[in-house]
């Protein structure tokens, strides 16, 4: 059903003209955008599960968001002239982003103050468009305002947020600079990711936990008891936050990737914090552990950040997940046969979740290679060459 009643014939207003409407969401393109690359940016090092969970999440939305609000520019004003770039006005604010030296100050500037003049502004948009003969703008707004709603709500859950006056009444309406772009920087590489403080890393992780566990084929051990499985899900949990991260600053290093890949990173970055959150609930509620009780390292970690984005998404998604989806098919018939319908149930939602990953490994792997999938295959060979019987690579990337 339309927003205003069939039965309805009151007269149409005039609302926005078309060109005003999509420098608004142009202004909302802008804002988005940047947000997202720099949460990006600041996830790993935001220590807190929960508030790295929501940071996450928030990326997921605003991914989706800039999608709709990417599409509705297009089907306004499909040329050149649309978004643009940002105006000095706007440029000026999106540049605080860019001095935040903690995940702390990054939240204030996101949450304190360009979500909510980004909510002030479509709130305003909502009652400058006529609902019958714009009714499509009326509906990514309203879409886009319960989200940016929730995550200002969210976000005073998890950060010291200090509210700001808005530094501007209406940031749709300002001017876009047309015809031209603007570069994002990026941090600096990351040493390593943060954990909750009560988390204990290490240089080895958790010793109890053997290669057997990480092999497919017939040395593949399967954690049953209640001992490895407080082990394994442990290690599992920090598995799924290091992979979060990775996807995470594969989008923020390369911000010249095209749009999709950035979306599909986002979708990835939130599957991976949802994984975390399954190990974490499954660890407290049927297996007598919690996050924190054993050691984690960040080894593996650090042997694939080290690639570049090629290297990363071959390694990663095409090698790493690919063979950890014969592993959870494996997992969860042993665990069946056993009677553990709930534990096993956990490894079949990860297999489904992993066939988009390994595919962004392949998709995007084989773009960087020029869309060869010969190269592909010659690369991923190259590399596997370099790992040892669990995945791992055993040296550090030559240098080309
Ligand atoms: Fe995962
Ligand atoms: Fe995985
Ligand atoms: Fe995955």
């Amino acid at each position: 059903m339309p927003i205003i009643p069939l039965d309805t014939t009151d007269a149409l207003t005039l609302g926005l003209p078309v060109d005003d409407n999509a420098t608004r969401f142009s202004n909302y393109f802008h804002v988005l955008r940047e947000v997202i690359h720099w949460s990006n940016g600041w996830l790993p090092l935001e220590p807190a599960f929960h508030a790295k969970y929501v940071l996450g999440e928030h990326i997921h939305d605003d991914a989706r968001g800039q999608v709709k609000v990417r599409r509705r520019i297009y089907e306004l004003r499909a040329n050149e002239d649309w978004p643009g770039a940002p105006s000095p006005e706007l440029a000026a604010q999106l540049d605080r982003l860019a001095t935040a030296s903690s995940p702390a100050e990054h939240a204030q500037v996101v949450y304190g103050q360009l979500k909510p003049t980004l909510l002030a502004a479509l709130e305003l948009h909502t009652t400058l468009v006529d609902p019958i003969t714009d009714e499509v703008s009326l509906l990514v707004l309203r879409q886009l305002i319960e989200r940016q709603r929730r995550h200002i709500d969210e976000a005073a859950a998890r950060w010291t947020i200090t509210p700001e006056a808005p530094f501007v009444a209406d940031l749709g309406a300002l001017a876009i600079v047309k015809r031209e772009t603007r570069d994002l920087q990026v941090l600096p590489p990351l040493d390593e990711p943060a954990r909750d403080e009560f988390v204990t890393v290490t240089p080895d992780g958790d010793p109890f936990l053997g290669e057997e566990l990480y092999v497919n084929g017939d040395e593949n051990h399967v954690p049953t008891s209640p001992e490895e499985q407080q082990h394994f899900f442990h290690g599992l949990m920090d598995a799924e936050l290091c992979a979060a991260e990775l996807m995470a600053r594969n989008s923020h290093e390369y911000p010249d990737m095209p749009w999709d890949f950035h979306v599909d990173m986002a979708r990835q970055t939130w599957d991976e914090l949802r994984h975390a959150r399954v190990h974490e609930v499954l660890m407290a509620s049927e297996l007598g552990c919690r996050w924190g009780d054993f050691e984690i390292g960040f080894d593996y970690f650090k042997s694939i950040y080290a690639f570049d984005l090629t290297g990363r998404l071959l390694l990663f998604n095409g090698t790493s997940e690919q063979k950890a989806m014969w592993r959870h098919s494996h997992r969860r018939q042993v665990l069946l046969d056993l009677g553990q319908a709930n534990v096993a149930k956990v490894f079949d939602y990860l297999l489904a979740d992993e066939v988009p990953h390994v595919h962004n490994g392949v998709r995007w792997g084989t773009h960087l290679l020029g869309g060869d999938p010969a190269a592909y295959r010659a690369r991923m060979k190259e590399l596997r060459e370099g790992l040892d019987r669990t995945g791992q690579p055993m040296a550090p990337p030559q240098a080309t």
